[in-house]
């Protein structure tokens, strides 16, 4: 009978099928134990055990690879540091880190991802009550502490990657140490990849540092031999040097940003398409904060999509995130333009920008550090030595270079009233705490005697954003316009919505014209949200049943995809807002703020962004340039702007970037007059 031959089939099929299934998984968990088995630090768990048990602080240094992230963890739960209810938690600066390490940890515990083992950072949150390992970002940390000051649910705290020194780090150490004063202590163990582990060790009193011997294969350093005009081009002719030359063993490229990845992400594809068909064995595989969760564990699989690791090279296009926080297996060649895209802070002006600078020494080895992780390597630094030679030493630690706002809103909320008193590991400038204490009271955050205004300020503290993105919503329910400015927030916290590849500058151009609002970068950006919105979600075709959700799910995701390639717009960038989004609007509900709509009345939106970024507002001058009025300084509106050479006569920015000039970006034009009427505080002053 033909049916029940059919049935025979499929069920030995499926027998076939799950035996291999089983067998893989077999194969799986094996590799899995023989890997973390060979780990350097796997000889020195019982040591470190007893290490945590008798200092209440530890401090571990070990080499990049060596283990520290995933395994250390996992030892204390197994010598019963997570009893009654408490877990252990595991700060990382980065949250593709705290993603990848958390998935990897849970695979390795043979579980599912949200129970034993979990991550929790901003705008996504895989714990359980069950969760008794948690990775998390450094930020998401001291958000907890706002709730839970003595972060009771904890046993151990790990501060992991603090040789990164990012704000958020340095501020936890700060209330750790307080924390660490009350009985019984919580205890804290930092890590740390650098060898220097002296400025935490006198921070904590003399606090003890154990050492991990790292397995480092020599790795060969190259440098060019003059310097390179255009370091993305630079490094796009060293890739197919390497893939035509040396054939074998995967590379790492250091860029500064996801611009930067996905534009040499294009340029290498094209030039592959340009080789003989036997030359294309290569994929590039991007990895930079912002990526979706489900792209980040790319570079932890032998090549994507079906490839066979052996014949295709795969090029690991990533931030500084691959310096230390994350390791990648299989690197042969690391290729190091260079730079680092750092947030650089003038006091003075009371300005923050993003720029582009020389990587340390310090930061210049650990790149080439990933190139020796399992055989010798090489390593491609594309300047010359004497170049090397002037770089400082160490990276200086973020908090010395950044607007202290958002930090400073965090302390008052923590109760910390005496900023100047506050017990930094290292103190930033009084100017800058100055300058920034002034920032939140122009804001509204602070009252004349500098403590948080009620409900203002109490309410910016809650929400995840930068103060002044904060400040922008709590008007927005005022100007009847929130549900436009929570879409313009979510779109401002996400990187380069549009794209425009060299060689197609004039057709991107054009597309981006469609979305294009007379008014401004904001408007357009909400235009180009709520077109994503229509095809992803607009339902015209129902019945709503589950299967028709499925397909239109299918449906709508391949319109969305062309619909991204014709009109030049990253996809990846407005998912990532559209997931920003619906946790911001939780947390305004939460809050009980208004969400209305102004509709059509753009007029109300503009000048509720007058209202909310008057700090950032700037005045046509004579000659054609701009100067912002905070500051004095004269600035360009960015070619990227739509405002871009027109001849509006004031303006409210949100970022400035400094390259050849000052460049002012997500521009929108709005009335002088507005400023006077709408923030008479800061503009009656200035005059
Ligand atoms: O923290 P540390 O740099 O000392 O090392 P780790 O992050 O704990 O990594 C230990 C090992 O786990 C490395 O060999 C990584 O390649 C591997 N690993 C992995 O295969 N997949 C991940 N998602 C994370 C780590
Ligand atoms: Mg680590």
């Amino acid at each position: 009978m033909p049916s029940m031959a059919q049935n025979g089939r499929v069920t030995t099929d499926f027998k076939q099928s799950n035996q291999a299934h089983n067998s893989n998984a077999f194969a799986r968990r094996e590799e899995i134990r023989q890997q973390r088995e060979s780990l350097p630090i796997a000889s020195v768990k019982e040591r470190l055990i007893e290490e945590v048990k008798k200092h209440d602080v530890l401090i571990i240094v070990g080499e990049t690879g060596s283990g520290k992230t995933t395994q250390i963890p996992q030892f204390l739960f197994s010598a019963g540091f997570c009893r009654e209810g408490k877990s252990v938690g595991i700060t990382q600066p980065r949250r593709v880190a705290a993603v990848t390490v958390a998935k990897r940890v849970a695979e390795e515990c043979g579980v599912e991802l949200g129970q034993k083992v979990g991550y929790s950072i901003r705008f996504d949150d895989r714990t359980s009550g069950v969760t008794r390992i948690k990775y998390m970002t450094d930020g998401l940390l001291l958000r907890e502490a706002l709730l839970d000051p003595y972060l009771s649910r904890y046993s151990v705290v790990i501060v992991d990657e603090a040789h990164e020194r990012t704000v958020h780090t340095d501020v936890l150490l700060g209330l750790l140490k307080n924390v660490q004063k009350k009985f019984p202590p919580l205890k804290l163990i930092i890590m740390s990849a650098s060898l220097d582990a002296r400025v935490f060790s006198e921070y904590f009193g003399g606090a003890r540092a154990v050492h991990i011997q790292g397995r480092q294969h020599p790795v060969d350093i190259l440098y060019t031999l003059y310097p390179e005009k255009d370091y993305v081009d630079a490094a796009l002719v060293t890739i197919f040097q390497i893939h035509l030359e040396e054939r074998h063993g995967d590379i790492l490229v250091f860029l500064t940003g996801q611009e930067e990845i996905e534009a040499v992400e294009r340029l290498v594809q094209e030039r592959l398409r340009q080789l003989p068909e036997s030359n294309r064995k290569l994929v590039t595989v991007p990895i930079f904060s912002s990526l979706p969760s489900e792209q980040q564990m790319r570079v932890f699989m032998p090549a994507p999509d079906g490839h066979h690791v052996d014949s295709h090279i795969q090029v690991v296009l990533a931030t500084n995130i691959a310096e230390t926080s994350v390791t990648i297996p299989g690197i042969k060649f690391v290729i190091d333009p260079g730079f680092v895209k750092a947030r650089s802070y003038d006091p003075a002006k009371g300005m923050e920008s993003l720029i582009i600078i020389p990587t340390s020494k310090a930061q210049a080895l650990q790149r080439s550090g990933r190139a020796g992780r399992e055989g010798p390597g090489k390593c491609f630094r594309l300047y010359p030595e004497s170049e090397f030679e002037k770089l400082e030493d160490s990276t200086k630690p973020e908090i010395k270079r950044c607007n202290l706002a958002n930090v400073i809103l965090q302390l008052k909320a923590l109760g910390v009233d005496d900023i100047f008193g506050f017990d930094f590991i290292e103190k930033p400038s009084r100017a800058a705490i100055v300058k920034s204490l002034e920032h939140l009271f122009l804001l509204g955050a602070l009252t004349d005697d500098c403590k948080l205004s009620d409900p203002v300020g109490h309410q910016m503290a809650r929400l995840p954003l930068d103060p002044i993105y904060s400040k922008a919503l709590i008007l927005a329910s005022q100007f009847n316009c929130l549900e436009e400015m929570l879409i313009t927030v979510a779109m401002l916290s996400v990187d380069s919505v549009f794209y425009a590849p060299r060689e197609k500058l004039d057709e991107s151009r054009t597309a981006a014209k469609c979305f294009a609002s007379p008014d401004g970068d904001h408007i357009t950006l909400i235009n180009v949200y709520r077109a994503a919105e229509d095809l992803l979600e607009k339902r015209k075709w129902v019945p709503h049943t589950e299967r028709n959700e499925k397909i239109f799910k299918a449906k709508s995701e391949k319109i969305f995809k062309r619909w991204c390639k014709e009109n030049f717009i990253n996809g990846r960038s407005v998912r990532h807002a559209r997931d920003i989004h619906s946790q911001i609007r939780g947390h305004v509900e939460q809050m009980g703020l208004r969400i209305t709509s102004c509709g059509d009345d753009m007029l109300q939106f503009r000048r509720c962004l007058a209202a909310s970024f008057f700090i950032n507002a700037a005045l046509k001058q004579p000659e054609g340039n701009y100067r912002a009025f905070g500051t004095g300084q004269v600035v360009q509106i960015h070619p990227s702007s739509v405002l871009f050479q027109s001849k509006v006569e004031c303006v409210v920015f949100n970022e400035m970037v400094q390259t050849t000039n000052k460049y002012i970006r997500n521009v929108t034009r709005i009335e002088y007059m507005w400023l006077t009427e709408l923030a008479p505080h800061y503009y009656t002053m200035q005059s």
